[in-house]
């Protein structure tokens, strides 16, 4: 599975990404507002595992984030699903800091979003994100996405941000 958008191929991630993401997870930039950098190499092949086996039953999941001028994996941007939010799909993302402000996330959380509504035809989508994690905030808000309600989630209060398949029909019919 590929998406394509002017800068990024977002593509499924393979077991060879566990190396790279292992770098990346290791770096507490890459990982501000979680729960903490990965120390163990089996936290990676465990989320490699898990994203590949979403992929395999054919259940939404994350992409990673290749720049097209380059042959690297710089970060993460794709579907999430959470036990405590039965229901609910999450567009989650991560990026190496080298590579923040140039408007990478947002090229991938849209081509995502619109991946969710006009192939998956999923009736919503949502991101988590803490109140004081203002990059990530404008993300969603540049996703069409609105602050619906706040949550504790895993112990810290977090901010659902949301946009339903007829939010995003009506401005994409209007734009
Ligand atoms: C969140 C993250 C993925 C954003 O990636 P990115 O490619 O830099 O995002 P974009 O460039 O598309 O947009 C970032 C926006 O935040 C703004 N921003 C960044 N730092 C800011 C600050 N300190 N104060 C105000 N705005 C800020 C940028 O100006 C930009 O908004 P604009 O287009 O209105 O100018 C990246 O910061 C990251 O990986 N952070 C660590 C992991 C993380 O927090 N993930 C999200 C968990 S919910």
């Amino acid at each position: 599975m590929e998406l394509n958008t002017a800068r990024l191929i977002l593509r499924s991630f393979r077991e060879d990404d566990v190396d790279r993401m292992a770098q990346l997870f290791g770096n507490p930039n890459f990982m501000r507002f979680s729960l903490g950098v990965f120390t163990e190499r089996k936290q990676t092949v465990a989320f490699i595992e898990k994203v590949i086996g979403w992929d395999r039953t054919g259940i939404p999941s994350q992409f990673a984030v290749v720049p097209k001028a380059e042959d690297a994996v710089i970060g993460y941007c794709g579907f999430y699903h959470h036990a405590e939010l039965p229901g609910e799909v999450e567009i989650g993302y991560r990026l190496h800091p080298d590579y923040w402000n140039r408007g990478l996330i947002t090229e991938a959380a849209r081509a995502v979003r619109d991946h969710a509504f006009a192939d998956l035809k999923l009736p919503r989508v949502i991101s988590l994100i803490h109140a004081e994690n203002i990059p990530s905030r404008r993300v969603a808000e540049k996703n069409g996405m609105k602050v619906e309600k706040e949550i504790m989630f895993r112990g810290f209060p977090t901010l659902v941000y949301a946009i339903s398949r007829e939010e995003w029909l009506v401005n994409r019919d209007a734009s």
